[in-house]
This record gives C-alpha cells, structure tokens and sequence, in this order.
C-alpha cells in the first residue's frame, strides 16, 4: 500500500500566515502541520509516499522532509497545478501508485488517540473497496457527511449537506483500491469546480464497498484550516506534550518503533539537533526503554514494535 499526502490549496483561510509559506508547513505547536497526517499513515505501516502540493509550496516541502532515507522511508513529490479537488489527487498520482492500494490523507488532518494505530492496521489490511472514518461534530454542514441504517452500515454519502442527516463527519483519511482512479476519470466537477472525495466514497458505498469505522469518544480529530483551529490544534499537542513526556506525530519515532530506523541511526539524528528540546527528546526515546504494560496510548509506534 502507497501513501499520498494533499498538501496543496491556497490556504486563503489563514492569510497573511499563509502568504509566503504553505499552511500544511505552519507550526502546530513545536513541529511543522504536516508531520502528523505523515506520521499517521506512518503508523499504518506505509513506507512509500507521494505529497502532493502547489508549485510555489513542493520546493518547500522537499527542504523540510527530505527524500525519507532519514526515517526508513521514501518521499516523492508531485505538483498539483490547481486545487482541482481531492479527489484529483489519484489523478496526479497514478504514476506512483502503479496500481497498487492506496492511503489518502489530507496535509491539515490531524488524528490522535489511544488504539489508532490499531485501527490503521486493520483498514490497511482490509483488502479491498474503501475505509473511511466517521467522526460526530457540532458542525456536520462543513464536511462530507455519512448517514447509517439501523444497522449501523453506511446508507447514503454527501458533500457538506444544508441539512444533515447526521452528526457523522467523515475525516480526511481514506483508504482505497486500485479501483479509485478508474472512478475519479467517471467523476465531473462539483458545483464548486471541484472532484469530490465524497463522490469517489459514494461510488464505493453504491458498489457495497465502503467500510465506515467509527471514532468514537477519545480520539480526537482536528483540522487546521482557520487561525482558531490551528491554535486549538497547537494548544491541544501543547497540553499533551507538557503533561506526558511523549511527543505526538514524532516521524523519527515512529520509524525507530516500527523498526525502520536503528538504534545507532535515531542517535545520530538526535545528536545533529542536540541542543534543542526535540533533539533531548530523540535521544531520551533511543535509550529509554519501553515502559512495563505499554499500550499504543502511552506510546503507540513502540508498542506497535514491540
Ligand atoms: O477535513 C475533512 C473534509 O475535507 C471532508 O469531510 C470533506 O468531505 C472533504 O471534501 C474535505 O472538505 P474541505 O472543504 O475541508 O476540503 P478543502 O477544500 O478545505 O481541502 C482540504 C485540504 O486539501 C486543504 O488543506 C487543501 C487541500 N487541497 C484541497 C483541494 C480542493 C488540495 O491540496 N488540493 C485541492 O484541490
């Protein structure tokens, strides 16, 4: 499975910050917005990754994130000429992917909670059709919404609904097969000259192929696309990290717990940073060792190792 990463828009929601860099490069807290949907599809267990952005902002991100040697995997680039809408994303894509399954995440999504990494497991490994992810909001008006049958299963999909016909949001990670670029080239633009993601999911969903995961009470789910929103987002990974000595969205710790990355490797990368507060955090994860009954809510790359 291959990861792509949409870090493209124009970001007019947060000018001026946005003016001369990309909001996905914005700090959320103490490291750049675009390390958290990286690290999460990092915690699905994807190596190979494609970030998508805008032909100002691609240069940037190759400075900020490398070729991915540094942490075991492998990062390319590719340039998306105009917001043409998620969905065209897999358009950009199809090169890279080669045919294989996909993750999609957008580059402002932020995931945290204890049994993710679980969760990201098992939508990888569900074979076939789509996985999405169900999350309740006071605001459902803003995102794709899904609706279910008393069952529980997915019963119909829409695009930011005037009237809702549930609280169900649904987030921007998206797993699918190879069948979402066929779909995306039977796709025409939205009212907003856009190729919706929701459109693609809804195909799914008419084919019988769309699995809904719910996150429920205890994850949380943030995008950063106004200034009270990146705030809050900074604010919550503030609390967090103050709190409990771990760090979330750590890409250097992922790959040392997944085993990308060696022991020897993690120290270098901590010592080249040494005289900052994420370097002292690198080389205290490379020696400490994994606590008595760790579960993937104190420390999910390493538990997920372990
Ligand atoms: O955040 C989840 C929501 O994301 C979903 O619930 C909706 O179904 C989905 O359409 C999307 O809604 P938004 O209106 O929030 O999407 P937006 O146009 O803001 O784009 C999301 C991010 O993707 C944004 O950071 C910019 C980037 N993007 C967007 C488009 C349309 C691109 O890089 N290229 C694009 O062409």
């Amino acid at each position: 499975m291959k990861g792509i990463i949409l870090a493209g828009g124009s970001g007019t929601r947060l000018h001026p910050m946005t003016l001369a860099s990309s909001k996905q490069l914005l700090p959320v807290y103490d490291k750049p917005m675009i390390y958290y949907p990286l690290t999460t599809l990092m915690l699905a267990g994807i190596r190979e990754f494609l970030v998508i952005s805008t032909p100002r902002d691609l240069p940037a991100f190759e400075r900020v994130l490398g070729d991915g040697s540094q942490w075991g995997i492998s990062l390319s680039y590719a340039v998306q000429d105009q917001p043409r809408g998620i969905a065209h994303a897999y358009l950009v894509a199809e090169d890279f992917l080669n045919g294989e399954r996909s993750a999609l995440i957008l580059g402002d999504n932020i995931f945290y909670g204890s049994g993710l990494p679980d969760k990201l497991m098992k939508a990888r490994e569900s074979g076939h059709g789509a996985s999405v992810f169900a999350y309740q909001v006071h605001d459902p008006e803003r995102y794709g919404v899904v609706e279910f049958d008393d069952g529980g299963r997915p019963r119909s999909i829409v695009e930011k609904p005037r009237e809702p016909l549930s609280d169900w949001a649904v987030t921007g990670l998206y797993f699918h097969d190879a069948r979402a670029i066929d779909i995306v080239r039977s796709l025409r633009p939205s009212a907003r000259g856009e190729l919706e993601i929701t459109d693609v999911n809804r195909a799914y969903l008419e084919m019988g192929a769309l699995d809904v995961e719910f996150l429920g009470r205890g994850y949380a789910w943030l995008d950063a696309g106004t200034p009270e929103s990146l705030l809050d987002a900074a604010s919550f990974i503030q609390t967090l990290e103050s709190r409990q000595r771990f760090k979330i969205a750590c890409p250097e710790e992922v790959a040392f717990s997944m085993g990308w990355i060696g022991r020897e490797h993690l120290l270098g990368l901590a010592h080249a940073i040494s005289g900052t507060t994420y370097g002292k955090y690198l080389s205290w994860i490379a020696t400490e060792p994994l606590p008595p009954g760790s579960t993937s809510a104190a420390s999910p790359g390493r538990a997920l190792a372990s």
